[in-house]
């Protein structure tokens, strides 16, 4: 059964591809959006858990590789992380950095 976190995957990649089309890059914002069912839209969570908004980039992307390799203990960041590659976190921790703390 495809499950709906590939489906999202799926719809995410036709969206980037129109969005390339069009000029405008919106892969990031796209694969963000799938951190804000838990983190809150745009990265301001609200229901106690961490807020990740305007968070350094360089600690972004060393929190998720660690979350990655398993270096630091989590509960469910393991198996979020691992479905990046590098070069998406790196897009990621762009978008959450740029992203201004309420
Ligand atoms: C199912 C809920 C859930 C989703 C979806 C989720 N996270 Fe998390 N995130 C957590 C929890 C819970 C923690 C605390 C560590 C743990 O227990 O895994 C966390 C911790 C983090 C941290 C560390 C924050 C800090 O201040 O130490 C970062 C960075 C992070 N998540 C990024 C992301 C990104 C990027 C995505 C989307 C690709 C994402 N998360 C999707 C639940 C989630």
């Amino acid at each position: 059964m495809i499950s709906l976190r590939m489906l999202l995957v799926v719809i995410g990649l036709g969206l980037c591809s129109v969005a390339q089309a069009a000029g405008v890059d919106n892969h990031a914002r796209n694969m963000a959006a799938s951190c804000s069912a838990c983190h809150g839209t745009d990265g301001y969570s609200e229901g106690g858990m961490p807020v990740i908004a305007g968070m350094d980039k360089k600690l972004f992307v060393t929190t998720m590789k660690d979350f990655k390799s398993g270096a630091r203990p989590a509960t469910v960041m393991h198996q979020h992380a691992k479905g990046y590659s590098d070069e998406q976190i790196e897009m990621l921790a762009k978008f959450f950095a740029a992203q201004k703390r309420k």
